[in-house]
C-alpha cells in the first residue's frame, strides 16, 4: 500500500469550506475556542465524521473523537488529530490542517476498502490556542493528566466566562471522562508555522520534539491620576516603568539569540482610558527556548530586571521542552520513504497538543511548509500539494503503526 495517496481535492475543498466558518476580511479565520464560530466548525467536523462512518464521542473537555474499528478491536487504537479553535486573527491551516488530514486518511481507507489491524481514532482537541482561555493545550492536558478537570473548567476569559459554562453553552460538554486510554501510537500533522521548510525547500518536517514554553503575568503598579492636572514629576506611571523594563528585557533576549523567543502579547492598563494615568499595568510574557536550563537562566535574569523596577513576574504556565519517542519518529521516517517526499528532521517552535499527548502515547508530528513561515496571522497560507503530501505521509504512518 506504499503508493496509496490521499484525495488532494477533497482535502483542499474541506480546508476551504471550514475556512468559511469565522472567515475574516483579510482571508483568515476567527474561531476562538468555545465561541459560536468554534461550535459551527465543530458541528461541520462531526457531520463529516459521521458521513465517513466514524463512531463519534465527546469527552468532558469537549474533545471530539471519531473511531473507525479495525480487524482486531482489542488492540489499542492509532490516534491522529489536532485542533479547530483559532487565534482571533488566525489562519486557515493552524490546527485545522491536522484535524482534516486525519479525516482524509479515514476517507482514503474507506475509498479503498482497507481495514487496518488496529482501530483508528481521529480527534479535535478543545482550546489548543490558549488565546481566550489560558493555558494553551488545556484539553489535551486534562486528557494526559497534567491538569485536573475542575481547574480546567474554572479557567475564565476576559469577560469572566468559564470553560465549563461555555462548553455547556455550545453543547460540547461530553459525558466520557477526558482521560487517556492506551494508544498504539499518535500522530499530529500541522503546518510548521515557521520559515525553515520553505527556506530549505523541503516538503515534510519529521518533528523530533517541541521547545519549552513559559507564560507569565508581569504586573506593574502605579497610582491612578488625572492626565491633565498631575505634573509629570508627581506621577506613579506604570507605563513609564514598563518602557524601561521592557527595553532591558529585549536587551537581555539579545544575549540569547538566535533561539530565544520573547513576546509581550497582551498589555492591559487599568482603568485603560485616555485621560487617566493608569494605576496598574498587566503584561503577558511568553518565553520559549529549546533548552529548559536556558529558560531557567533567562527567567532568573528577567526576574532581576523586574524586581529592580519594583514589578512582579508570576508564572502561570510551564510547558517543558519535549522529545518525541524514537519509535514514532522512525514510523514517520518510514512513511516519508514510502511516499518519496523531501523531508528534514526538526523541532517545533510552536506548542501543540502532541506535547501533552506524548506523556500518554508514543507520539510524533508531521509538518508541512507554510508561506513565509507566517502563522497566527490572517495571511497564513499553505500549498495544496504540500497539504496532500503531508496527509499521505500521515496515511502511511497510520498504516504502519496500525499493523498487529
Ligand atoms: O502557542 C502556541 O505555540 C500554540 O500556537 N498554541
Ligand atoms: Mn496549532
Ligand atoms: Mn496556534
Amino acid at each position: 500500500m506504499k503508493d496509496l495517496k490521499v484525495n488532494e481535492e477533497r482535502l483542499w475543498s474541506r480546508l476551504m469550506k471550514m475556512a468559511q466558518i469565522g472567515a475574516t476580511p483579510k482571508g483568515g479565520v476567527c474561531r476562538v475556542a468555545l465561541t459560536d464560530e468554534d461550535k459551527d466548525g465543530r458541528d461541520l467536523f462531526v457531520q463529516w465524521c459521521e458521513s465517513a462512518g466514524l463512531k463519534i464521542y465527546i469527552d468532558e473537555m469537549g474533545n471530539i473523537f471519531g473511531r473507525r474499528d479495525g480487524r482486531f478491536n482489542d488492540l489499542p487504537p492509532v490516534l491522529s488529530g489536532s485542533h479547530l479553535d483559532s487565534q482571533p486573527t488566525g489562519g486557515k491551516f493552524d490546527g485545522v490542517y491536522g484535524v482534516l488530514a486525519a479525516l482524509e486518511v479515514i476517507e482514503t481507507l474507506n475509498d479503498n476498502d482497507i481495514i487496518t489491524d488496529a482501530p483508528l481514532e481521529i480527534v479535535s482537541w478543545t482550546n489548543e490556542e490558549g488565546a481566550r482561555f489560558t493555558p494553551a493545550m488545556i484539553a489535551s492536558g486534562v486528557f494526559a493528566g497534567i491538569f485536573d478537570l475542575d481547574y480546567a473548567y474554572s479557567r475564565t476569559d476576559k469577560e469572566g466566562l468559564t470553560i465549563g459554562d461555555e462548553l455547556k453553552r455550545i453543547g460540547y460538554a461530553g459525558e466520557k471522562p477526558a482521560k487517556a486510554e492506551s494508544y498504539k501510537a499518535a500522530f499530529e500533522a500541522h503546518i510548521e508555522q515557521g520559515p525553515i521548510l520553505e527556506n530549505e525547500k523541503k516538503q515534510i518536517g519529521i518533528v523530533t520534539g517541541v521547545q519549552g514554553a513559559r507564560w507569565y503575568h508581569l504586573t506593574i503598579l502605579g497610582r491612578d491620576a488625572h492626565a491633565g492636572t498631575t505634573p509629570m514629576e508627581a506621577r506613579q506611571d506604570p507605563v513609564k516603568v514598563a518602557a524601561s523594563l521592557l527595553s532591558q528585557a529585549y536587551a537581555l533576549a539579545d544575549e540569547y539569540l538566535p533561539d530565544i523567543r520573547l513576546t509581550f502579547g497582551d498589555l492591559r492598563p487599568s482603568p485603560g482610558v485616555v485621560n487617566t494615568v493608569p494605576g496598574k499595568l498587566v503584561i503577558t510574557v511568553d518565553i520559549r527556548h529549546p533548552v529548559d536550563e536556558i529558560l531557567d537562566e533567562f527567567e532568573e535574569k528577567l526576574n532581576k530586571i523586574v524586581q529592580a523596577h519594583g514589578a512582579k513576574l508570576d508564572n502561570f504556565w510551564k510547558s517543558p521542552a519535549i522529545v518525541f519517542h524514537p519509535d514514532c519518529i522512525s514510523t514517520v521516517e518510514q512513511a516519508v520513504a514510502n511516499t518519496d517526499t523531501s523531508a528534514k528532521h526538526m523541532i517545533s517552535g510552536a506548542g501543540h497538543d502532541a506535547v501533552y499527548l506524548s506523556r500518554v502515547a508514543l507520539t510524533s508530528m508531521i509538518f508541512i511548509p507554510c508561506k513565509d513561515g507566517l502563522s497566527h496571522n490572517e495571511l497564513e497560507s499553505a500549498k495544496k500539494e504540500d497539504a496532500s503530501a503531508g496527509a499521505s505521509v500521515l496515511l502511511q504512518a497510520m498504516l504502519i503503526a496500525s499493523k498487529k
